[in-house]
């Protein structure tokens, strides 16, 4: 792997301060010396993403992960470390050093990128031969005319097992490679690499970069399954990604229109509506919620109108509204879904639908409505079930005005007296944020030490040690200048755990060396790594650091060190235990 001196990588981060990037996504308050603002990496309400100014590192306590400029990048535009290298230098108007792209995993993920590229140009070129004319006479008969088609870059697999392996190994790409982009797969036999599509009508999927990440692929008859589309790759996770999120980050509505298929998405598309979009058959995920809100405030969720299509809804009002976006919802009038719907109006399509979206109605309305045709309004019984469970929908909303406005509602709708269904809010809302910061926090903590065992998996085992290593980790990195003394008291061999003894010494080199101990962070660390660092050097920054602190982590590191362990006790000789106790007995004098 060609490493970036750390000259470069010093230039990079002194050129892109990560306050200033960050700030171009999400929106930042200064407190004290640092920034926190909501994580562009979790879904939550009240902030808990944290930069650290003085060192450029940023950690959440709400999702645990962290590191500097560069991992930042990396998570936010979804990239691995060379592809946020460049970026920034690009950001920055630097150029990259000559050598800069033996990065292994990098240069399989740009591999992968031109696979299947190329394999989308050979099914838009078999669409457009006489191998095609059934799949193309499909795509016109659906409603899209050629210039859509072209547009979206549709394709067609043609029915043979070998065609698109042959035609890209041709092309140079190996068959390790195109298995990996999920392009062609390993018979059971073993025997023969066949073809992942054939026979169906191809979508390219296009990330917000331009790159051809996936594809879908529909048969052109009623069997199953209708949809296939690519497992996940090193370029590829369906949870995160939406279809044709390219076109719509272009538009210029501050809204983005929610569907759940490719076709009512071509369809919007083609009736002039660009700002739709659609998940990659799965439900809707909070971390597509997240990428949304990056491009958008409000999204209107226009899902097929069978129960199915109305039953995600539901779910997705409730993801979408937890990343603080305004959420509408649309009923399809006729038709199974917007794309059937906009076929039916022809020619008047932009019009019918735009009357659609003039008349969407608000998430809260929507729920309302839903809870309230449930329940029989003519009988005691039905109107205190709706009671109950409105209140409990309203217990949701974090906003006065709101709660008031539906509290009205409710009140009108029961006849019951609307200061009684305040109150029932109030006490319910108490309960409810006390649950749910019980059960988001202890969930919180359970992943952050999962994956500090991960990180050192002697943490447990060797609390008192571990915690004072890494008080002096933190030490040593804030306060360089104390290196020989720190070093005339304690050696690596000191350390219990494996991994702090790891960071000693590495930060030791690099303050050696005169090398800012952070700075290469991002290409040393692993990002579970990286994020117990961070946290790890920037825990009580705003705590003064003494040297009497600093000498008893020191005396704690040593004693803890001499201790045996049970095991060594339960192993050893009576002799050996002799030994063992002496050295106890000379440590505590
Ligand atoms: N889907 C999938 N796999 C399937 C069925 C559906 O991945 N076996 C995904 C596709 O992304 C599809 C979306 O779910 O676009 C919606 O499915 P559905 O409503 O069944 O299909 P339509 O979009 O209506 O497809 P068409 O109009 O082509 O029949
Ligand atoms: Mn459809």
């Amino acid at each position: 792997m060609a490493r970036l001196s750390d000259d470069f990588i010093r230039e990079i981060k002194y050129r892109n301060d990560l306050g200033e990037l960050a700030a171009s996504y999400m929106q930042l308050k200064r407190r004290g010396r640092n920034l926190v603002g909501l994580c562009p990496f979790h879904g939550e309400k009240t902030p808990s993403f944290n930069i650290y100014t003085e060192n450029g590192s940023f950690y959440c306590f709400g999702c645990g992960t962290g590191g500097d400029v560069i991992t930042f990048a990396m998570k936010i535009e979804n990239l691995d470390y060379m592809e946020a290298v460049k970026f920034l230098a690009e950001r920055a108007g630097m150029s990259l050093p000559e050598d800069a792209y033996d990065d292994s995993l990098g240069k399989l993920r740009t591999r992968i990128y031109e696979a299947n590229r190329e394999a989308a140009r050979f099914f838009y070129q078999k669409l457009v031969s006489p191998e095609g004319s059934e799949a193309l006479s499909y795509l016109r008969q659906r409603g899209l005319a050629d210039r859509t088609i072209r547009h979206f870059g549709l394709g067609y697999a043609p029915d043979e097992r070998f065609a698109l392996g042959n035609h890209l190994r041709q092309r140079g790409f190996t068959e390790s490679e195109l298995i990996t982009a999920n392009l062609v797969f390993k018979s059971r036999s073993g025997n023969s690499v066949l073809d992942r599509f054939y026979n169906r009508v191809m979508f390219p999927i296009i990330d917000v970069r331009g790159n051809v990440i996936a594809f879908g692929g529909r048969i052109m008859t009623d069997q199953k399954p209708k949809y296939l589309n690519t497992s996940d790759t090193p370029v590829f996770n369906k949870s995160n990604n939406l279809f044709s999120l390219n076109n719509a980050k272009n538009s210029k509505s501050d809204a983005l229109i929610l569907c759940e298929g490719y076709m009512d998405v071509i369809s919007l598309n083609q009736a002039g509506f660009t700002n739709a979009v659609a998940t990659l058959g799965t439900a809707l995920t909070p971390d597509q919620a997240a990428l949304m809100k990056r491009y958008c405030k409000e999204v209107i969720i226009c899902y097929d109108a069978d129960e199915a299509g109305q039953n995600a809804t539901v779910r997705a009002i409730d993801i979408l509204r937890r990343v603080g976006l305004i959420v509408k919802v649309i009923s399809i009038p006729d038709g199974k879904d917007p794309d059937e719907f906009i076929r039916r109006h022809g020619d008047k399509g932009h019009a019918a639908f735009q009357n659609v979206l003039d008349n969407s109605g608000n998430d809260m309305d929507y729920r309302m409505q839903k809870l309230r045709s449930g329940y029989d309004m003519n009988t005691p019984q039905g109107k205190l079930g709706y009671l109950t469970e409105g209140v409990r929908l309203l217990c949701e909303l974090d906003n006065p005005m709101e709660r008031d406005i539906y509290a009205s509602r409710l009140s009108d709708e029961t006849d019951v007296a609307k200061s009684s269904i305040l109150e029932q809010i109030k006490n319910g809302m108490k309960r409810r944020s006390y649950n749910r910061r019980k059960s988001d926090f202890s969930q919180i903590q359970k992943d952050i030490s999962a994956r500090d065992d991960r990180v050192n998996p002697q943490h447990a085992a060797y609390l008192r040690a571990a915690t004072a290593e890494e008080n002096l980790i933190a030490f040593l990195v804030n306060n360089p200048d104390k290196l020989t003394y720190i070093h005339e008291k304690l050696r690596p061999e000191d350390f219990t755990t494996d991994f702090n003894r790891k960071l000693f010494e590495y930060f030791s080199k690099r303050i050696l060396n005169q090398q800012d101990p952070m700075t290469a962070l991002a290409s040393d660390f692993t990002s579970d790594e990286q994020s117990k660092i961070v946290r790890m050097v920037n825990a009580g920054s705003d705590m003064p650091r003494t040297v009497q602190a600093l000498d008893e982590y020191i005396a704690v590191i040593l004693e803890e060190k001499s201790k045996p362990t049970e095991n060594e006790i339960r192993n050893s000789t009576q002799d050996e235990f002799t030994d063992l106790f002496s050295r106890l007995k000379d440590n505590h004098q």
